[in-house]
């Protein structure tokens, strides 16, 4: 019996995914570091092995310099290998995304594997299991995004799509354009989670500088929170502010919304005075 591999099964899509496998009984091997790093090509070796698919997510983000061509030396080693679907984790209306997509459906195809991409919206999990899960308990988001309306989109949704692909459920050689049914702003967004929580929080628009130092203050390095910083202003223009419907196309049902995931998020812990919910 052969397995689905996982690139970064314990970060957020990853770990869902790897979840829907195993609840159905689907042998899953899961890499990152230090068995799997994208900071070393020395550990690359570790992803040639024949599986029915791999989930590929790059750390920290595709529009990184070097990503698209690492995701593409990875996904020419496993599509080598003999791995026989590769779904790419991918951000939408990121032209380096975009590239990186191109790059990983061309190394498939080199070997007469299948691809498949879920290009995504902002995560709705950025609100509870990643930076904003913090500020958010304890009362006070600064962020850099203004009046832009954003669709988010629920990691839960994002696995399905992905596992449907993976397993040959929905249909290959395409890519997923996965939204939100809402469009909102970042304090419409706080707003639906001061509901859920019970109680008041604050948005406050910041400049990029004030992002990047509270960034750093929590611990990131300087050249990471300053990407970052960059990406959110890069995706969070106003370009990106439409609902498409790849969750019903992928799924045949529609997307899950912001204010479902801010009641999950809660009924799980989420926000509960500055802890992130595990
Ligand atoms: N955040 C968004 O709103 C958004 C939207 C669209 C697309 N994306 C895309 O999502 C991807 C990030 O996914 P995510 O937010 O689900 O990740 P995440 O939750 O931050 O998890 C990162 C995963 O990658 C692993 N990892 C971290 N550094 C690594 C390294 N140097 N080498 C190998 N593995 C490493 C981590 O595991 P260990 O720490 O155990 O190694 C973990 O499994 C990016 O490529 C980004 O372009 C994000």
């Amino acid at each position: 019996m052969t397995t689905h591999l996982i690139i970064g099964g314990t970060g957020k899509t990853g770990r869902r995914v790897a979840s829907l496998l195993h609840d159905r009984d689907f042998p899953v091997t899961s890499l990152s570091r230090p068995s799997f790093d994208w900071n070393d090509p020395a550990t690359w070796s570790s992803v040639e092995r024949p599986a029915d698919s791999a989930y590929l997510t790059f750390a920290p983000d595709l529009t990184f310099p070097g990503a698209p061509e690492a995701v593409a030396e990875v996904a020419d080693r496993m599509a080598r290998a003999g791995v026989r679907r590769i779904v790419l984790l991918s951000g939408r209306g990121e032209a380096q995304a975009q590239r990186a997509e191109c790059l990983v459906a061309e190394a498939a195809q080199r070997y007469g594997a299948s691809w498949g991409t879920v290009r995504c919206a902002f995560f709705m999990q950025n609100f509870d299991e990643s930076l904003f899960a913090e500020p958010l308990g304890a009362g006070h988001l600064a962020f850099t995004a203004g009046d832009v309306r954003e669709p988010f989109v629920d990691l839960d949704d994002v696995a399905e799509v992905a596992v449907a692909m993976m397993l040959g459920e929905a249909p290959v050689n395409r890519a997923y354009e996965l939204t939100g049914p809402r469009l909102m702003t970042f304090a419409d967004a706080t707003a639906d989670i001061a509901a859920a929580v019970g109680r008041p929080i604050a948005y406050e628009q910041v400049t990029t500088a004030h992002l990047v130092a509270d960034l750093v203050d929590a611990g990131l390095p300087v050249d990471e929170a300053g990407g970052l910083a960059e990406l959110f202003g890069e995706i969070l223009d106003g370009h990106n502010a439409h609902v498409v419907d790849g969750v019903r196309e992928a799924l045949g049902r529609p997307a899950r919304d912001f204010a479902d995931y801010a009641a999950r998020a809660v009924a799980a812990g989420a926000w509960n005075g500055g802890e992130v919910a595990s």
